[in-house]
C-alpha cells in the first residue's frame, strides 16, 4: 500500500485528487487538510478513511471533531497543524492549499524525502531556489501538476535538458481575449470569471483573464526547470488541446495534447514514473477540427512583462509579485480597481520593493519569504487605495 495525504483536499485540484484515489486499492490516506470546508472535509476524511483530518483554522476545530465523532479519525487545526501534517510519514503528498499556505507542509514533507506533487503555484514563485534545495538535501521528488509543467515534464522524460532551446507554455487567453482593448478597463469580476475551457474556482479564473496566472506559471518553468528567462514563451492556443511545446536544438520540437481536464497532470504525478489508466476524455482531434496559435498581445496582458521582470530580477522578488497580485485580485473582486489596474497594482508594488535597502536580498529561509510575503501585502494595498482615488 502506498501512503497518501492530499494539502488541500476540498479544493479544486483537491477533490479530483480524491477522485483519482478512490478509483484505486493500493492506496492508504493519510492525511487530509482543507480551510473552512468542514463538511467536505468530514466527508472526504469518512469515505478515504484518513487517520488525520486538519483544518487551517482554529474555530473549525470543534465543528470538525463534531463531525468525525466516533469515526476514529484524528482532528487537528491551525496553520501549525497544517504544517506539522507534512511531517507525518507519506509516500506522495498533493500540494494544493491555495496562496502561500501551501508553502509550509510542502516544505515540511520535503523533509521527509517525501514526493511533493505540486499544484501549489505559489510554492516555486515565491521560494523556488529554497524549495529546490529543500528536495536535493533530502533527497526527495517534486513532481509539477500545473497542467503546463506536467506537459513540458513528460516531453523532458530522457532528454537532456541542456538541448532545450525554448519551453512554450499555451494559453487560452481567458474570457476577455476577444474583447476590444479599450473596453477591458471596465470588465468586472463577473466577466473576468468566466473561462473559455477550464472549470475552476473564480480567483484562478480571472487571473487566467489578466494572465496572471501564466505570468506566475512562467515564473515556475523558469524556476523548476532550471530555464532562462528568455527561454521561456507563451502561445496564446484557445482551443487548450495543446499544453506545452518543447523545441530542442536540434530543430525539433515535442509537444503534449490532451483534453483540458486537472486529472490528467494529477494522474501522472500519481502514477510516475509508469503511465497507467486514467479516466480522462480521450483527444479527437478530428472533431477539434483546428489549433490555432497566436502571440499575446503585450498590452492587453501587461503580466507577463512583470513576469519577466521577476526572472529578470531574481530575489525575493517572485514573493513580492505573488503578493501583489493577490491584493491587487483582492481589490479588483471588490470593485475597489479596475481589471487593468491590477497590473499597476503589482508594478507599483515591485518599485516600491526595489527602492527598499534590502529588497536584493533573496530569501534564505520559509520566514523570510513569508515576511516579504506580508511587506509585499502591505505596499500593494498602498498603492491599490491610492489609484483607487485615483481621479
Ligand atoms: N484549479 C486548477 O485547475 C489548478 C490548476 C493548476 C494549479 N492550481 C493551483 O493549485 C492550488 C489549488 O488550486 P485550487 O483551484 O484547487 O484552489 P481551491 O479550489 O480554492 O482550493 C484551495 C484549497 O486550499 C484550502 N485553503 C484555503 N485557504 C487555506 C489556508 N489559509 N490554509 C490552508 N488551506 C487553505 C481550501 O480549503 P477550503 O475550501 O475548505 O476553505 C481548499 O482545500 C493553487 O495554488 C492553484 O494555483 C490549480
Amino acid at each position: 500500500m502506498r501512503r497518501v495525504s492530499v494539502f488541500g483536499a476540498t479544493g479544486s485540484v483537491g477533490e479530483s485528487t480524491l477522485d483519482l484515489l478512490a478509483r484505486r486499492d493500493d492506496i492508504e490516506v493519510a492525511v487530509l487538510t482543507g480551510g473552512r470546508n468542514v463538511a467536505r472535509l468530514a466527508k472526504a476524511a469518512i469515505e478515504h478513511r484518513a487517520e488525520l483530518a486538519v483544518t487551517a483554522f482554529e474555530e473549525c476545530y470543534k465543528p470538525l471533531k463534531d463531525a468525525l465523532g466516533g469515526t476514529g479519525i484524528e482532528v487537528a487545526a491551525g496553520p501549525g497543524a497544517v504544517a506539522e501534517a507534512g511531517l507525518r510519514p507519506a509516500d506522495w503528498i498533493m500540494s494544493a492549499i491555495v496562496g502561500a499556505a501551501g508553502l509550509a507542509p510542502g516544505f515540511a514533507a520535503l523533509s521527509q524525502g517525501t514526493t511533493v506533487a505540486l499544484a501549489n503555484k505559489e510554492s516555486l514563485v515565491t521560494a523556488g531556489p529554497l524549495l529546490l534545495a529543500e528536495a536535493r538535501a533530502h533527497a526527495a521528488t517534486i513532481l509539477p501538476v500545473d497542467s503546463e509543467h506536467s506537459a513540458v515534464f513528460q516531453a523532458l522524460v530522457g532528454e537532456d535538458i541542456a538541448t532545450v532551446e525554448t519551453v512554450t507554455l499555451t494559453a487560452s487567453g481567458g474570457g476577455l481575449r476577444d474583447w476590444p482593448l479599450e473596453k477591458l478597463a471596465r470588465a468586472t469580476p463577473e466577466d473576468a470569471g468566466k473561462h473559455p475551457n477550464w472549470d475552476m474556482g473564480q480567483r484562478i479564473t480571472i487571473d487566467s483573464a489578466s494572465m496572471f496566472n501564466k505570468a506566475m506559471e512562467v515564473i515556475e518553468a523558469h524556476e523548476f526547470f532550471g530555464l532562462a528567462p528568455e527561454q521561456v514563451r507563451v502561445l496564446i492556443h484557445p482551443q487548450s488541446l495543446v499544453h506545452a511545446l518543447v523545441a530542442f536544438r536540434d530543430g525539433a520540437v515535442m509537444g503534449h495534447l490532451g483534453a483540458p481536464d486537472m486529472r490528467h497532470p494529477i494522474g501522472y504525478a500519481l502514477n510516475w514514473p509508469a503511465r497507467g489508466d486514467l479516466p480522462v476524455a480521450r483527444l479527437d482531434l478530428a472533431a477539434a477540427g483546428r489549433l490555432d496559435f497566436a502571440h499575446p498581445d503585450r498590452a492587453r496582458y501587461p503580466a507577463l512583462a512583470l513576469a519577466e521582470r521577476v526572472m529578470q530580477q531574481g530575489g525575493a522578488s517572485g514573493a513580492v509579485f505573488n503578493a501583489a497580485k493577490e491584493i491587487a485580485l483582492d481589490h479588483f473582486i471588490a470593485r475597489n480597481i479596475g481589471f487593468l489596474d491590477m497590473a499597476r497594482v503589482v508594478e507599483g508594488t515591485l518599485d516600491r520593493f526595489a527602492a527598499r535597502a534590502t529588497s536584493g536580498r533573496a530569501p534564505t529561509s520559509l520566514a523570510d519569504v513569508l515576511a516579504t510575503d506580508t511587506e509585499a501585502r502591505h505596499l500593494a494595498t498602498e498603492v491599490a487605495v491610492s489609484l483607487r482615488h485615483a481621479p
